[in-house]
Protein backbone atom coordinates (compact mmCIF):
# COMPACT_ATOMS: atom_id res chain seq x y z
CA UNK A 1 0.00 0.00 0.00
CA UNK A 2 2.29 3.33 -0.98
CA UNK A 3 -0.78 5.85 -1.53
CA UNK A 4 -1.29 8.67 0.73
CA UNK A 5 -5.18 9.48 1.34
CA UNK A 6 -7.75 10.58 2.82
CA UNK A 7 -11.04 8.45 3.72
CA UNK A 8 -14.20 9.34 4.68
CA UNK A 9 -17.89 8.46 3.66
CA UNK A 10 -20.58 10.01 5.33
CA UNK A 11 -23.34 8.03 3.77
CA UNK A 12 -25.68 6.36 6.40
CA UNK A 13 -26.95 3.19 5.43
CA UNK A 14 -29.82 2.00 5.92
CA UNK A 15 -29.95 -2.05 4.98
CA UNK A 16 -31.85 -4.96 4.37
CA UNK A 17 -35.78 -5.87 4.02
CA UNK A 18 -36.95 -3.73 6.50
CA UNK A 19 -35.12 -0.70 5.67
CA UNK A 20 -36.90 1.26 4.42
CA UNK A 21 -38.92 1.42 7.90
CA UNK A 22 -35.90 3.62 8.89
CA UNK A 23 -37.06 6.42 6.44
CA UNK A 24 -39.38 8.75 8.65
CA UNK A 25 -35.94 8.55 10.87
CA UNK A 26 -34.16 9.24 8.07
CA UNK A 27 -35.81 12.13 6.73
CA UNK A 28 -36.31 13.93 10.30
CA UNK A 29 -33.07 16.08 10.56
CA UNK A 30 -33.90 17.84 7.15
CA UNK A 31 -36.37 20.31 6.07
CA UNK A 32 -40.31 20.09 5.42
CA UNK A 33 -40.26 20.56 1.20
CA UNK A 34 -39.52 17.26 -0.38
CA UNK A 35 -38.88 16.94 -3.89
CA UNK A 36 -39.57 13.33 -4.77
CA UNK A 37 -37.49 12.26 -8.31
CA UNK A 38 -37.98 8.89 -9.79
CA UNK A 39 -37.57 7.31 -12.93
CA UNK A 40 -40.48 5.98 -15.55
CA UNK A 41 -42.62 4.20 -13.35
CA UNK A 42 -41.42 0.95 -11.80
CA UNK A 43 -41.68 2.15 -8.29
CA UNK A 44 -45.17 2.64 -8.72
CA UNK A 45 -46.22 -0.73 -10.47
CA UNK A 46 -43.66 -2.58 -8.09
CA UNK A 47 -45.07 -0.69 -4.66
CA UNK A 48 -42.16 1.04 -3.66
CA UNK A 49 -43.84 4.00 -4.11
CA UNK A 50 -46.53 3.52 -2.12
CA UNK A 51 -43.96 2.59 1.29
CA UNK A 52 -42.21 6.17 0.04
CA UNK A 53 -45.35 7.95 0.28
CA UNK A 54 -46.49 6.52 3.38
CA UNK A 55 -42.66 7.56 4.91
CA UNK A 56 -43.01 10.52 3.51
CA UNK A 57 -46.39 11.29 5.07
CA UNK A 58 -45.69 9.57 8.38
CA UNK A 59 -42.41 12.89 8.40
CA UNK A 60 -44.59 15.21 7.93
CA UNK A 61 -43.96 15.91 4.26
CA UNK A 62 -44.95 18.35 1.53
CA UNK A 63 -43.97 16.32 -1.89
CA UNK A 64 -43.16 17.86 -4.82
CA UNK A 65 -42.90 15.09 -7.36
CA UNK A 66 -40.38 14.86 -10.54
CA UNK A 67 -40.95 11.75 -12.22
CA UNK A 68 -39.49 10.41 -15.99
CA UNK A 69 -36.01 10.65 -15.03
CA UNK A 70 -34.43 8.45 -17.92
CA UNK A 71 -31.99 5.83 -17.83
CA UNK A 72 -29.14 7.90 -18.40
CA UNK A 73 -30.07 11.28 -17.65
CA UNK A 74 -29.98 14.32 -19.92
CA UNK A 75 -29.06 17.94 -19.70
CA UNK A 76 -32.19 18.91 -20.73
CA UNK A 77 -33.78 16.89 -18.42
CA UNK A 78 -31.23 18.35 -15.38
CA UNK A 79 -32.19 21.82 -16.96
CA UNK A 80 -36.08 20.54 -16.08
CA UNK A 81 -35.23 19.45 -12.35
CA UNK A 82 -33.60 22.09 -11.58
CA UNK A 83 -36.62 24.58 -12.41
CA UNK A 84 -38.64 22.62 -10.23
CA UNK A 85 -36.32 22.49 -7.33
CA UNK A 86 -35.41 25.96 -7.58
CA UNK A 87 -39.34 27.09 -8.35
CA UNK A 88 -40.59 24.89 -4.89
CA UNK A 89 -37.31 26.02 -3.11
CA UNK A 90 -37.05 22.40 -2.20
CA UNK A 91 -35.03 21.72 1.26
CA UNK A 92 -34.41 17.87 0.34
CA UNK A 93 -33.96 15.98 -2.64
CA UNK A 94 -35.21 12.20 -2.50
CA UNK A 95 -33.94 9.59 -5.39
CA UNK A 96 -36.00 6.93 -5.40
CA UNK A 97 -34.66 4.17 -7.82
CA UNK A 98 -31.50 3.27 -9.42
CA UNK A 99 -27.88 5.02 -10.60
CA UNK A 100 -29.83 7.74 -13.38
CA UNK A 101 -32.33 8.90 -10.62
CA UNK A 102 -29.83 9.27 -8.02
CA UNK A 103 -26.73 10.87 -10.10
CA UNK A 104 -30.12 12.97 -11.27
CA UNK A 105 -30.29 13.95 -7.85
CA UNK A 106 -27.14 15.07 -7.30
CA UNK A 107 -27.17 17.08 -10.36
CA UNK A 108 -30.33 19.05 -9.70
CA UNK A 109 -28.58 19.33 -5.99
CA UNK A 110 -25.81 21.65 -7.25
CA UNK A 111 -26.89 22.87 -10.37
CA UNK A 112 -30.53 24.10 -8.96
CA UNK A 113 -29.03 27.47 -7.69
CA UNK A 114 -26.16 28.24 -9.87
CA UNK A 115 -27.55 30.82 -12.32
CA UNK A 116 -24.73 29.79 -15.29
CA UNK A 117 -24.72 26.81 -17.46
CA UNK A 118 -24.06 24.16 -15.09
CA UNK A 119 -23.62 21.04 -17.81
CA UNK A 120 -20.48 23.19 -18.85
CA UNK A 121 -19.38 24.25 -15.53
CA UNK A 122 -19.40 21.03 -13.46
CA UNK A 123 -19.29 18.47 -16.39
CA UNK A 124 -17.25 19.82 -19.19
CA UNK A 125 -14.92 21.69 -16.55
CA UNK A 126 -14.98 19.61 -13.75
CA UNK A 127 -15.73 22.01 -11.49
CA UNK A 128 -16.66 21.85 -7.78
CA UNK A 129 -19.16 23.83 -5.92
CA UNK A 130 -17.87 26.93 -3.86
CA UNK A 131 -17.64 26.64 -0.05
CA UNK A 132 -20.82 28.47 1.02
CA UNK A 133 -22.71 28.08 -2.15
CA UNK A 134 -26.09 26.01 -1.78
CA UNK A 135 -26.73 22.64 -2.51
CA UNK A 136 -30.07 20.73 -1.88
CA UNK A 137 -29.14 17.61 0.18
CA UNK A 138 -30.00 13.99 -1.16
CA UNK A 139 -31.36 11.07 0.25
CA UNK A 140 -31.33 7.83 -1.90
CA UNK A 141 -33.37 4.45 -1.95
CA UNK A 142 -31.88 2.21 -4.04
CA UNK A 143 -34.11 -0.09 -6.37
CA UNK A 144 -30.94 -1.28 -8.69
CA UNK A 145 -27.48 -2.57 -7.86
CA UNK A 146 -25.02 -1.60 -9.65
CA UNK A 147 -23.54 1.70 -9.72
CA UNK A 148 -22.53 2.22 -6.15
CA UNK A 149 -24.49 6.01 -6.68
CA UNK A 150 -25.91 5.29 -3.31
CA UNK A 151 -22.90 5.85 -1.38
CA UNK A 152 -20.50 7.87 -3.79
CA UNK A 153 -20.36 11.63 -5.44
CA UNK A 154 -20.49 10.04 -8.81
CA UNK A 155 -22.96 12.09 -11.17
CA UNK A 156 -22.97 10.94 -15.12
CA UNK A 157 -25.11 13.07 -17.21
CA UNK A 158 -25.59 12.89 -21.08
CA UNK A 159 -25.81 15.43 -23.61
CA UNK A 160 -26.68 14.54 -27.02
CA UNK A 161 -26.70 17.42 -28.73
CA UNK A 162 -23.17 17.49 -28.09
CA UNK A 163 -22.24 13.43 -28.46
CA UNK A 164 -21.11 13.59 -24.84
CA UNK A 165 -21.55 11.47 -21.80
CA UNK A 166 -19.79 13.08 -18.69
CA UNK A 167 -19.12 11.46 -15.08
CA UNK A 168 -18.09 14.19 -12.45
CA UNK A 169 -17.22 13.36 -9.39
CA UNK A 170 -18.33 15.27 -6.42
CA UNK A 171 -17.31 15.58 -2.85
CA UNK A 172 -18.84 14.77 0.27
CA UNK A 173 -21.12 17.56 0.45
CA UNK A 174 -23.19 16.00 -2.86
CA UNK A 175 -22.97 12.50 -1.57
CA UNK A 176 -26.11 11.04 -1.00
CA UNK A 177 -26.64 11.87 3.57
CA UNK A 178 -28.39 8.10 3.82
CA UNK A 179 -28.84 5.61 1.27
CA UNK A 180 -31.97 2.99 1.97
CA UNK A 181 -30.87 -0.53 0.74
CA UNK A 182 -33.63 -3.00 0.67
CA UNK A 183 -32.58 -6.19 -1.79
CA UNK A 184 -36.04 -7.02 -1.81
CA UNK A 185 -36.89 -3.91 -3.88
CA UNK A 186 -34.68 -4.78 -6.60
CA UNK A 187 -36.85 -8.14 -7.13
CA UNK A 188 -38.93 -6.48 -9.72
CA UNK A 189 -35.92 -5.40 -12.52
CA UNK A 190 -36.15 -6.97 -15.69
CA UNK A 191 -33.41 -10.00 -15.98
CA UNK A 192 -31.25 -7.69 -18.73
CA UNK A 193 -31.36 -4.62 -16.15
CA UNK A 194 -29.96 -7.32 -13.04
CA UNK A 195 -27.31 -8.57 -15.38
CA UNK A 196 -26.07 -5.50 -16.39
CA UNK A 197 -26.02 -3.85 -12.90
CA UNK A 198 -24.14 -7.16 -11.97
CA UNK A 199 -21.57 -6.70 -14.82
CA UNK A 200 -21.22 -3.22 -14.19
CA UNK A 201 -20.15 -4.01 -10.49
CA UNK A 202 -17.95 -6.21 -11.46
CA UNK A 203 -16.49 -3.89 -13.55
CA UNK A 204 -15.88 -0.89 -11.13
CA UNK A 205 -13.90 -3.68 -9.08
CA UNK A 206 -11.65 -4.63 -12.09
CA UNK A 207 -10.82 -0.67 -13.11
CA UNK A 208 -9.72 -0.14 -9.65
CA UNK A 209 -8.15 -3.53 -9.53
CA UNK A 210 -5.97 -3.39 -12.62
CA UNK A 211 -3.43 -0.44 -12.04
CA UNK A 212 -0.51 -0.26 -10.11
CA UNK A 213 1.71 -3.17 -8.65
CA UNK A 214 2.90 -2.66 -4.81
CA UNK A 215 1.27 -4.72 -2.45
CA UNK A 216 -2.14 -3.11 -1.76
CA UNK A 217 -4.87 -4.34 1.25
CA UNK A 218 -7.11 -2.70 -1.80
CA UNK A 219 -6.82 -5.50 -4.26
CA UNK A 220 -7.49 -8.30 -1.48
CA UNK A 221 -10.46 -6.21 -0.90
CA UNK A 222 -11.51 -6.08 -4.67
CA UNK A 223 -10.16 -9.70 -5.34
CA UNK A 224 -13.08 -10.46 -1.97
CA UNK A 225 -15.52 -8.70 -4.03
CA UNK A 226 -15.01 -9.79 -7.34
CA UNK A 227 -15.34 -13.43 -5.88
CA UNK A 228 -18.68 -12.26 -3.84
CA UNK A 229 -20.37 -11.33 -6.74
CA UNK A 230 -19.26 -14.12 -9.23
CA UNK A 231 -20.45 -15.95 -6.68
CA UNK A 232 -23.50 -14.34 -6.04
CA UNK A 233 -24.60 -13.93 -9.77
CA UNK A 234 -24.77 -17.22 -10.34
CA UNK A 235 -27.41 -17.83 -8.19
CA UNK A 236 -29.63 -14.93 -9.32
CA UNK A 237 -29.02 -15.21 -12.71
CA UNK A 238 -31.23 -18.97 -11.84
CA UNK A 239 -33.11 -17.95 -9.06
CA UNK A 240 -33.71 -13.64 -9.54
CA UNK A 241 -35.69 -14.25 -5.72
CA UNK A 242 -33.15 -15.54 -3.85
CA UNK A 243 -32.76 -12.80 -1.08
CA UNK A 244 -29.56 -13.98 -0.10
CA UNK A 245 -27.50 -13.42 -3.23
CA UNK A 246 -29.65 -10.09 -4.55
CA UNK A 247 -28.54 -8.79 -0.92
CA UNK A 248 -24.91 -9.87 -1.40
CA UNK A 249 -24.84 -8.51 -4.55
CA UNK A 250 -26.35 -4.62 -3.84
CA UNK A 251 -23.56 -4.72 -0.83
CA UNK A 252 -20.98 -5.26 -3.32
CA UNK A 253 -21.85 -2.84 -5.58
CA UNK A 254 -22.42 -0.58 -3.19
CA UNK A 255 -18.60 -1.63 -1.31
CA UNK A 256 -17.22 -1.77 -5.28
CA UNK A 257 -17.59 2.16 -5.97
CA UNK A 258 -18.18 3.81 -2.47
CA UNK A 259 -14.11 4.83 -2.86
CA UNK A 260 -12.91 2.53 -0.55
CA UNK A 261 -11.44 -0.45 -2.80
CA UNK A 262 -9.66 2.30 -4.85
CA UNK A 263 -7.74 3.90 -1.53
CA UNK A 264 -3.86 4.29 -2.09
CA UNK A 265 -4.19 3.18 -5.26
CA UNK A 266 -4.16 4.42 -9.03
CA UNK A 267 -6.83 3.49 -11.47
CA UNK A 268 -7.77 2.35 -14.75
CA UNK A 269 -11.43 3.44 -16.01
CA UNK A 270 -10.78 3.11 -19.43
CA UNK A 271 -13.46 0.42 -20.20
CA UNK A 272 -15.49 3.12 -18.46
CA UNK A 273 -14.60 6.02 -20.49
CA UNK A 274 -14.88 3.81 -23.43
CA UNK A 275 -18.27 2.38 -22.10
CA UNK A 276 -19.48 6.30 -22.00
CA UNK A 277 -18.59 7.25 -25.30
CA UNK A 278 -20.89 4.37 -26.58
CA UNK A 279 -23.37 5.20 -24.24
CA UNK A 280 -22.92 8.87 -25.35
CA UNK A 281 -23.74 7.44 -29.73
CA UNK A 282 -26.54 4.90 -28.62
CA UNK A 283 -27.60 5.23 -25.49
CA UNK A 284 -26.94 1.78 -24.90
CA UNK A 285 -27.26 0.66 -21.19
CA UNK A 286 -24.21 1.10 -19.24
CA UNK A 287 -23.43 -2.60 -17.92
CA UNK A 288 -23.96 -3.94 -21.32
CA UNK A 289 -21.65 -1.08 -23.24
CA UNK A 290 -18.62 -1.97 -20.51
CA UNK A 291 -19.10 -6.07 -21.07
CA UNK A 292 -19.13 -5.62 -24.41
CA UNK A 293 -15.48 -4.16 -24.94
CA UNK A 294 -14.43 -5.80 -22.17
CA UNK A 295 -13.13 -8.86 -23.28
CA UNK A 296 -11.17 -6.96 -26.24
CA UNK A 297 -9.76 -4.43 -23.86
CA UNK A 298 -8.09 -6.41 -21.28
CA UNK A 299 -6.78 -8.62 -23.85
CA UNK A 300 -4.78 -5.50 -25.39
CA UNK A 301 -3.38 -4.71 -22.11
CA UNK A 302 -3.24 -7.95 -20.65
CA UNK A 303 0.90 -7.61 -21.85
CA UNK A 304 1.72 -4.74 -19.89
CA UNK A 305 0.63 -6.50 -16.91
CA UNK A 306 0.91 -10.27 -16.86
CA UNK A 307 1.63 -10.69 -12.90
CA UNK A 308 -1.81 -8.93 -12.24
CA UNK A 309 -3.52 -10.85 -15.07
CA UNK A 310 -2.19 -14.23 -13.58
CA UNK A 311 -3.35 -13.12 -9.96
CA UNK A 312 -6.87 -12.41 -11.27
CA UNK A 313 -6.97 -15.97 -12.72
CA UNK A 314 -5.87 -17.80 -10.16
CA UNK A 315 -7.41 -16.02 -7.13
CA UNK A 316 -10.68 -14.73 -8.68
CA UNK A 317 -11.69 -17.63 -10.94
CA UNK A 318 -9.97 -20.04 -9.12
CA UNK A 319 -7.86 -21.54 -12.38
CA UNK A 320 -5.27 -23.54 -11.10
CA UNK A 321 -1.43 -22.20 -11.83
CA UNK A 322 -0.08 -25.62 -12.01
CA UNK A 323 2.96 -24.87 -14.34
CA UNK A 324 1.62 -22.23 -16.44
CA UNK A 325 3.43 -19.24 -17.56
CA UNK A 326 1.99 -15.88 -16.74
CA UNK A 327 0.77 -15.57 -20.09
CA UNK A 328 -1.09 -18.73 -19.86
CA UNK A 329 -2.32 -18.27 -16.67
CA UNK A 330 -3.48 -15.06 -17.74
CA UNK A 331 -5.33 -15.16 -20.69
CA UNK A 332 -7.40 -17.84 -18.79
CA UNK A 333 -8.11 -15.15 -16.69
CA UNK A 334 -10.04 -13.72 -19.28
CA UNK A 335 -11.80 -16.98 -21.29
CA UNK A 336 -13.09 -17.08 -18.14
CA UNK A 337 -14.18 -13.46 -17.68
CA UNK A 338 -15.61 -13.79 -21.12
CA UNK A 339 -17.21 -17.18 -20.59
CA UNK A 340 -19.16 -15.00 -17.28
CA UNK A 341 -20.25 -12.52 -19.49
CA UNK A 342 -21.99 -15.48 -21.90
CA UNK A 343 -23.03 -17.40 -19.02
CA UNK A 344 -25.27 -14.32 -16.93
CA UNK A 345 -26.54 -13.12 -20.67
CA UNK A 346 -24.50 -9.80 -20.61
CA UNK A 347 -23.89 -7.54 -23.77
CA UNK A 348 -20.31 -9.62 -25.33
CA UNK A 349 -20.32 -7.37 -27.96
CA UNK A 350 -21.46 -4.24 -29.07
CA UNK A 351 -23.26 -4.67 -32.39
CA UNK A 352 -26.42 -5.39 -30.71
CA UNK A 353 -26.07 -2.35 -28.36
CA UNK A 354 -26.73 -0.24 -31.61
CA UNK A 355 -22.59 0.32 -32.60
CA UNK A 356 -22.08 0.30 -36.29
CA UNK A 357 -18.43 0.26 -37.97
CA UNK A 358 -18.95 3.85 -38.97
CA UNK A 359 -19.42 4.85 -35.79
CA UNK A 360 -15.64 3.68 -34.31
CA UNK A 361 -13.90 6.85 -34.77
CA UNK A 362 -16.57 9.14 -33.61
CA UNK A 363 -16.71 6.92 -30.47
CA UNK A 364 -12.74 7.02 -30.29
CA UNK A 365 -12.85 10.05 -30.59
CA UNK A 366 -15.56 11.01 -27.97
CA UNK A 367 -13.44 8.33 -25.46
CA UNK A 368 -11.87 10.47 -22.32
CA UNK A 369 -8.25 9.04 -22.41
CA UNK A 370 -7.20 8.49 -18.73
CA UNK A 371 -3.81 7.45 -18.02
CA UNK A 372 -3.89 5.69 -14.54
CA UNK A 373 -3.80 1.89 -15.52
CA UNK A 374 -1.12 -0.11 -17.23
CA UNK A 375 -0.95 1.32 -20.94
CA UNK A 376 -2.04 4.91 -22.35
CA UNK A 377 -4.54 4.18 -24.94
CA UNK A 378 -4.03 6.10 -27.93
CA UNK A 379 -6.91 6.87 -30.64
CA UNK A 380 -6.26 3.83 -33.33
CA UNK A 381 -5.82 1.38 -30.58
CA UNK A 382 -9.07 2.61 -29.14
CA UNK A 383 -10.97 2.03 -32.08
CA UNK A 384 -9.08 -1.23 -32.87
CA UNK A 385 -10.57 -2.15 -29.31
CA UNK A 386 -14.15 -1.12 -30.69
CA UNK A 387 -13.92 -3.37 -34.24
CA UNK A 388 -12.75 -6.07 -32.33
CA UNK A 389 -15.99 -5.61 -29.74
CA UNK A 390 -18.33 -5.48 -32.81
O1 LIG B 1 -37.04 4.44 -14.73
P1 LIG B 1 -37.64 3.26 -14.08
O2 LIG B 1 -39.06 3.05 -14.46
O3 LIG B 1 -37.44 3.24 -12.60
O4 LIG B 1 -36.89 1.96 -14.69
C1 LIG B 1 -35.53 1.73 -14.51
C2 LIG B 1 -34.73 1.92 -15.79
O5 LIG B 1 -35.52 1.71 -16.93
C3 LIG B 1 -35.35 0.26 -14.24
N1 LIG B 1 -35.45 -0.08 -12.83
C4 LIG B 1 -34.70 0.36 -11.80
N2 LIG B 1 -35.05 -0.25 -10.66
C5 LIG B 1 -36.07 -1.10 -10.99
C6 LIG B 1 -36.33 -0.99 -12.36
N3 LIG B 1 -37.28 -1.72 -12.99
C7 LIG B 1 -38.00 -2.57 -12.24
N4 LIG B 1 -37.78 -2.74 -10.92
C8 LIG B 1 -36.83 -2.04 -10.25
N5 LIG B 1 -36.60 -2.27 -8.96
O6 LIG B 1 -34.04 -0.05 -14.67
C9 LIG B 1 -33.72 0.80 -15.77
C10 LIG B 1 -32.30 1.28 -15.58
O7 LIG B 1 -32.18 2.12 -14.47
P2 LIG B 1 -30.91 3.06 -14.32
O8 LIG B 1 -31.07 3.85 -13.07
O9 LIG B 1 -30.69 3.78 -15.60
O10 LIG B 1 -29.72 1.99 -14.19
P3 LIG B 1 -28.34 2.06 -13.44
O11 LIG B 1 -28.53 1.90 -11.99
O12 LIG B 1 -27.46 1.13 -14.13
O13 LIG B 1 -27.83 3.56 -13.70
C11 LIG B 1 -27.18 3.90 -14.90
C12 LIG B 1 -26.65 5.33 -14.87
O14 LIG B 1 -25.66 5.47 -13.81
C13 LIG B 1 -24.44 5.96 -14.37
C14 LIG B 1 -24.48 5.40 -15.77
O15 LIG B 1 -23.57 6.03 -16.64
C15 LIG B 1 -25.91 5.63 -16.17
O16 LIG B 1 -26.12 6.96 -16.57
N6 LIG B 1 -23.30 5.57 -13.52
C16 LIG B 1 -23.15 6.20 -12.33
C17 LIG B 1 -22.05 6.00 -11.53
C18 LIG B 1 -21.85 6.68 -10.24
N7 LIG B 1 -22.77 7.50 -9.78
O17 LIG B 1 -20.82 6.52 -9.60
C19 LIG B 1 -20.96 5.11 -11.92
C20 LIG B 1 -21.36 4.16 -12.99
O18 LIG B 1 -20.20 3.65 -13.60
C21 LIG B 1 -22.27 4.72 -14.03
O19 LIG B 1 -21.53 5.43 -15.00
ZN1 LIG C 1 -20.21 1.76 -14.09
Amino acid sequence: MLGNFIYSNPTKIYFGDEAHKNLVEALSGFGKKVMLTYGGGSIKRNGVYDDIIAALTAAGKEVVELSGVMPNPTVDKLIEGCKVARENNVDFILAVGGGSTIDYAKAVSVSAWYDGDAWERFWVKQEDPKPGERIIPVGAVLTMAGTGSEMNGGSVITNHATKMKIGKVFGEEVMPKFAVLNPRYTFSLPHRQMVAGIFDTMSHIMEQYFSGDDDSTSDYLAEGLMRSVIASSRVAVKDPENYEARSNLMWSATWALNTLIGEGKSQDWMVHMIGQAIGAYTDATHGMTLSGVSEAYYRHIMKYALKRFARFAHVVWEIPTESKSDEQLASEGIDALAAWIKDIGAASEITSLGVTEDMLDGIADATIILTGGYETLNHDEIVEILRKSL
